[in-house]
């Protein structure tokens, strides 16, 4: 039995979430017709109370759809070093939109309002216009870590009063709700966009869903298009969605019980120097030398436990809907061995 640490993108849909999806009534998206792309849209937005959604097939699109709606081209991104948008997505904010990034050293992925002020550019023909700030929350490479609403709600009166747009990179904003006890329509009235993934902790097989103002989504439609994000009888995947934020929500509190319980076993290796907080789903720890993180990876992989080595020594382990407690009580048995 192979168990798989590597990411929560690896789940498989569950026998009811299949029968959900087969069962779809289905028409052609691009044409706005397919029934079940349309209420997980509508449902989504309500969720939030935010105007309107979009489908798309990868969190990336609607991060990218967000930032080339937000900007123009020679406009500046502020957000921390460690984002998915800068580290992950292909260097899109150049290639898609024509911007320039300013990184943020945040702690575990989590930059501060003191830090956006001063990272706004002043009005000078020389720099660039600072036109969006973009939080990550959870934060992937920051361990799964959870914005305080606080201090999110600090950066977005700094956007407001400096005309800047404000993006929230959601891919797990639902095990930071679970986790901090948060509701949707706290982070709708928030951020003027929000991307939210299905396909992660939520156990979906593919989508995103772009949140925002009515406007604005109209316009996300024509650069999903223009990035052939149309997709056409896409309502057997806005099903499978549909059924994530019906059924997988409550559960991802088990995610993170069982993160925490396996982020523990690890911490007590002499292995480690150090690990970061456990708050949701995602482990991640340093290794001291004489060990590197890919050796460790392929000695876990010999046991049949995939993780993944984040840097050459750091290690990720993420846990999802297709860890069950007995895979759990084995990995934490090898680690113990090791
Ligand atoms: C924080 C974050 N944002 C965005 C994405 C992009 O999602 P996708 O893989 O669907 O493009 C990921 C993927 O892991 C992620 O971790």
């Amino acid at each position: 039995m192979r168990i798989d640490f590597r990411s929560d993108t690896v789940t498989v849909p569950t026998p009811a979430m299949l029968h959900a999806m087969q069962k779809a009534p289905l028409g052609d998206d691009v044409f706005g017709e397919d029934p079940s792309v349309n209420e997980l849209e509508r449902f989504a937005a309500d969720l939030f109370r935010m105007e309107a959604a979009v489908f798309c097939p990868s969190g990336t699109m609607t991060n990218q759809i967000a930032i080339k709606c937000h900007t123009q081209a020679g406009d500046e991104v502020i957000c921390d070093e460690s984002s998915h948008i800068y580290q992950y997505e292909g260097g899109g904010i150049a290639f898609n939109s024509g911007c320039s990034v300013r990184l943020i050293h945040g702690d575990r992925g989590r930059i501060n309002a003191d830090q956006v002020a001063a990272a706004i550019q002043p009005d000078d023909v020389h720099r660039p216009v600072t036109r969006l700030v973009s939080l990550e929350n959870t934060s992937n490479r920051g361990g799964g870590s959870c914005y305080e609403m606080k201090e999110m709600e600090a950066i977005g009166e700094l956007c407001r009063s400096k005309g800047l747009s404000f993006h929230l990179d959601g891919a797990r904003l639902f095990n930071a709700m679970v986790a901090k006890n948060e509701k949707p329509e706290t982070y709708g009235k928030l951020f003027d966009s929000i991307s939210i993934c299905l396909s992660k902790g939520l156990g979906a097989p593919v989508g995103s869903l772009l949140l925002g103002k009515a406007p604005f989504i109209k316009k996300a439609r024509r650069i999903r298009k223009v990035f052939g994000g149309g997709m056409r009888q896409a309502g057997m995947l806005a099903a499978a969605g549909l059924y994530a934020l019906n059924h997988h929500v409550d559960r991802l509190k088990t995610d993170h019980e069982q993160a925490a319980l396996l982020g523990a076993a690890i911490a007590k290796k002499d292995m480690v120097a150090e690990m970061l907080p456990v708050e949701t789903n995602i482990i991640i720890f340093r290794l001291k030398p004489g060990l590197t993180a890919p050796e460790l990876v392929k000695l876990l992989e010999g046991k049949d436990v995939l993780a993944y080595a984040i840097t050459p020594e750091k290690v990720r382990l993420v846990v999802h809907l297709d860890i069950i407690p007995a895979m759990l009580q084995q990995t934490i048995n090898i680690i113990e061995s090791i």
